[in-house]
């Protein structure tokens, strides 16, 4: 077979990785910070059990979890870090406390050296871990558990609705009485406590914590480790070595694609193409995706906007009905649902394409799969919204409401029914092909990746569901991570240079032999650092140290790739020059070449800028990846979504020709949209909150004293040039593809080479 080794490498890469993430996944259950049977004093006093904790998990993903501030660095901006936020409040009360009942003055008040030496007193207390694994109980002092009342009262309160509080949920954008039943409010305090209690207590026989020192905080001596700092240094060299080591293979390859102008076609093969029922059937399927995109951006506008103004909308009360928790939740999950709608869509539209051949009943199926879609995403956000009303009970919540996991929030019940829908999807678009596959053409094995990438995405969708209502958070995330880093950096990567690859195959534009060499190469390289790569979100998510040499090294070498991905883009544009047909597919094409633009930068650059776990660090929880999220996810994914709809919107509306202006205008507007909301607001803010997070700790970076400066305010603002861009971009790209089907968007004329042709 012509690329036998090439194949052997993809799985030998995909086995290896998999059994040693599938290893780390046993070495976590056995080091993960375990959840005691009781919190007691040493007097017997017992403050929270085993229950409690596990129902405050419960509650906690109930209000929005990961939604509504962050537990070990997962999850939202504007609210504080949980336990970077309990830990400095723990460690002030005991601090005072010593210093009262030695020296009878406020802590603050004391000079230097009795400072250090209540530091070193209270590192002792906070860091010795005293679970005792043979009653399975947590002990503490009844000093420490007097440090606790007291923060549980805090919290009580704000989580309530004590008036003195009223300004502190304001910048936190926390709505009054989001927990209103007091045994539910117990329990989240269990919940916050332990997972705090992970964050500063030594593993037994060392002096690093469960969470590997996060979150950073001098008055306990939580500091980056050695490990942190080599791993760092060794991430850096492996990045330099694969750059030079791909440098090296390109060179010695031979680039003949393009300037051999005699194999490009002299018509568009793909005019001939005329549409099947099941492929017009999947127009409502961008349609969607252009409505839950509008959507999507209005609701991130809201979610900014609380960051200024925590209990409304310019004035309007909005928090009562939508809270910063819910738009957050929609805003992230529906840039899942367009993006996915958009890739779903273009899968069905291309299968019976390839194959020249429209399955039975297809156009029904299609049909079937967009109701199912359109109750998941409606279903699921009605059951968020009701979740964080606190109407639910703890197990329904579960199952219909909010599971509180970003990206992966919504209720199980619906997650069965996305995998479902995932499926059906695949089963769809291998009817539609198999004939294709089954012809042994010279693309069969271009066809066999593209099949194995879309196999991988509902495939991968399966470890959301591997954690139950009390899965251990450690293991939880664990999951989570599958789902989230392996589709979008590995498989959703693959996809989307396959299905590109692909697309220009079948243009003519690249020879199919070039392009399966080099597309299975690149999934090669792509996978061999992506799948471990998984790590580098749970470096300190209470797993042990090998999870963080492994993250750092391999997400090192997720970068390498990205380097020479300018040498694709520029390829790219040539390609829109070669014929004057091309034009046609000029913007789709400039779409994916947007693609490898915000690919280098979003997810190459600003991904590896917080990559390093001495980086991460500090940044984890930041709006260093926020700046990341945005440039990655919708540099990447979103401008592939919109390259790929405009594509198969050609192909829906040939022969006629487009009118342009609006097109050229959105694309220019969302890419330098994007890029404002980042350099003017994003980057900065991030940057300061590095700096505060480096100079006093995690807990000030995020804490509301910090956020709620007037510098930090301004840089807010200047958010809004980018997005006002950014939405305009929308808008009109939605008006111009409204108009596609009104007849505004079309000149009336038809492309010169229309005529048929037989040869495809
Ligand atoms: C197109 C590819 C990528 C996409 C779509 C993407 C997307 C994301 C998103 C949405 C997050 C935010 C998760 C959260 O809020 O907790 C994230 C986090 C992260 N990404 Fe990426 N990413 C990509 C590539 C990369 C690459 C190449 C690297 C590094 C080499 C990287 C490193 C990280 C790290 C370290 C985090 C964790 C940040 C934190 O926990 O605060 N990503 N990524
Ligand atoms: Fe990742």
């Amino acid at each position: 077979m012509r690329y036998s080794r090439l194949w052997t490498g993809l799985g030998l890469v995909i086995l290896i990785s998999f059994a040693i993430l599938g290893y780390y996944g046993g070495r976590i259950y056995q080091t993960m910070p375990p959840v005691p049977k009781k919190v007691v004093t040493t007097t017997g006093k017992v403050l929270f059990t085993e229950k409690d904790i596990k129902e405050g998990q419960n509650v906690w993903q109930s209000i929005g979890g990961q939604e509504l501030g962050t537990i070990w660095g997962h999850g939202a901006y504007v609210a504080p870090d949980w336990n970077a936020d309990w830990l400095h409040r723990e460690a002030v009360w005991m601090l005072n406390r010593y210093a009262a009942d030695q020296f009878k003055k406020p802590y603050q008040q004391l000079d230097d050296e009795k400072k250090a030496m209540l530091q070193a007193r209270l590192k002792k207390e906070i860091r010795t871990n005293t679970y005792q694994p043979e009653t399975g109980n947590l002990v503490i002092s009844p000093l420490r558990a007097e440090a606790v009342s007291h923060i549980s009262r805090h919290y009580s309160s704000l989580f309530g609705s004590d008036p003195k509080l009223d300004d502190l949920r304001e910048k936190y954008a926390i709505p009054e009485g989001t927990v209103k039943n007091p045994g539910r409010m117990k329990s989240l305090n269990a919940f916050l406590f332990w997972s705090t209690w992970a964050c500063a207590t030594n593993r037994p026989g060392s002096d690093i914590t469960y969470t590997n020192n996060w979150p950073h905080e001098p008055l306990i001596g939580n500091h980056p480790t050695g490990e942190m700092v080599l791993w760092s240094v060794v991430s850096f060299v492996l990045l330099l070595a694969g750059v030079g080591a791909l440098a090296w293979y390109y060179a010695t390859q031979q680039h003949d694609e393009i300037g051999s102008e005699d194999h490009f076609p002299e018509k568009d093969p793909l005019l001939a193409l005329s549409p099947t029922p099941s492929m017009k059937a999947t127009l409502k399927y961008f349609w969607v995706v252009g409505i839950l995109w509008v959507i999507q951006v209005a609701l991130g506008a809201v979610t900014a906007h609380y960051q200024i103004e925590g209990s409304g909308f310019y004035g309007i009360p909005i928090a009562e009905w939508i809270p910063y928790s819910i738009t957050r939740t929609w805003h992230t999950q529906l840039a899942i649902f367009w993006i996915a709608t958009a890739w779903i869509a273009t899968g069905l539209f291309v299968a019976p394409a390839v194959s020249g051949r429209e399955p039975k009943h297809q156009r029904l199926l299609v049909n079937i799969l967009f109701v199912c879609l359109v109750i998941i995403v409606i279903g699921s956000m009605a059951g968020q919204w009701y979740a964080v009303q606190e109407r639910f009970g703890l197990k329904s919540n579960f199952w219909f409401g909010h599971q509180g996991y970003e990206y992966t929030d919504l209720g199980r019940f619906w997650q069965l029914f996305l995998t479902i829908g995932l499926f059906l999807w695949l089963f769809l678009m291998l009817r539609a092909i198999w004939p294709a596959l089954k012809k042994k053409q010279n693309d069969r094995h271009l066809l066999i990746l593209f099949m194995i990438a879309s196999t991988a995405i509902p495939l991968f969708y399966i470890p959301a569901l591997m954690w139950g209502q009390h899965t251990h958070l450690a293991i939880a995330e664990y999951w989570r991570w599958w789902v989230v880093h392996l589709w979008v950096e590995g498989f959703f990567e693959v996809f989307a240079t396959v299905v590109i690859a692909f697309l220009f195959t079948r243009m003519g534009l690249l020879r199919t032999a070039t392009a399966t060499a080099s597309v299975l190469f690149s999934t090669i390289v792509f996978l061999f650092g992506r799948i471990i790569g998984t790590f580098h979100h749970l470096y300190f998510s209470g797993t042990p140290i090998g999870v963080l040499a492994l993250g750092a090294t391999f997400s090192a070498l997720e970068v390498v790739p990205l380097v020479l991905i300018g040498f694709e883009a520029y390829q790219n544009l040539t390609l829109t020059r070669v014929r004057p047909w091309v034009q046609a597919y000029r913007w789709p094409i400039y779409y994916f070449i947007a693609v490898a633009f915000w690919n280098l930068t979003g997810a190459g650059l600003f991904g590896f800028f917080i990559n390093p776990p001495i980086a991460l660090y500090y940044m984890q929880g930041l709006n260093t990846t926020s700046v990341h999220g945005h440039t990655a996810l919708f540099g990447v994914y979103g401008m592939l979504g919109i390259g790929l709809m405009l594509f198969c919107l050609r192909g829906l509306t040939q022969p006629s020709i487009w009118k342009t202006k609006a097109l050229s205008f959105s694309f220019w507007t969302i890419n330098i949209g994007l890029a404002l909301m980042v350099l003017l607001s994003l980057l900065p803010i991030g940057l300061m909150q590095t700096w505060a997070s480096v100079e006093h700790g995690t807990w000030y970076a995020r804490s509301a004293q910090f956020m709620s400066q007037g510098i930090i305010h301004t840089f807010v603002w200047l958010r809004t040039i980018g997005d006002t861009l950014f939405a305009i971009g929308a808008l009109v790209l939605g008006w111009f593809v409204l108009g596609l089907k009104t007849g505004w968007s079309l000149t009336g004329k038809r492309l010169p080479y229309a005529e048929k042709t037989k040869d495809v």
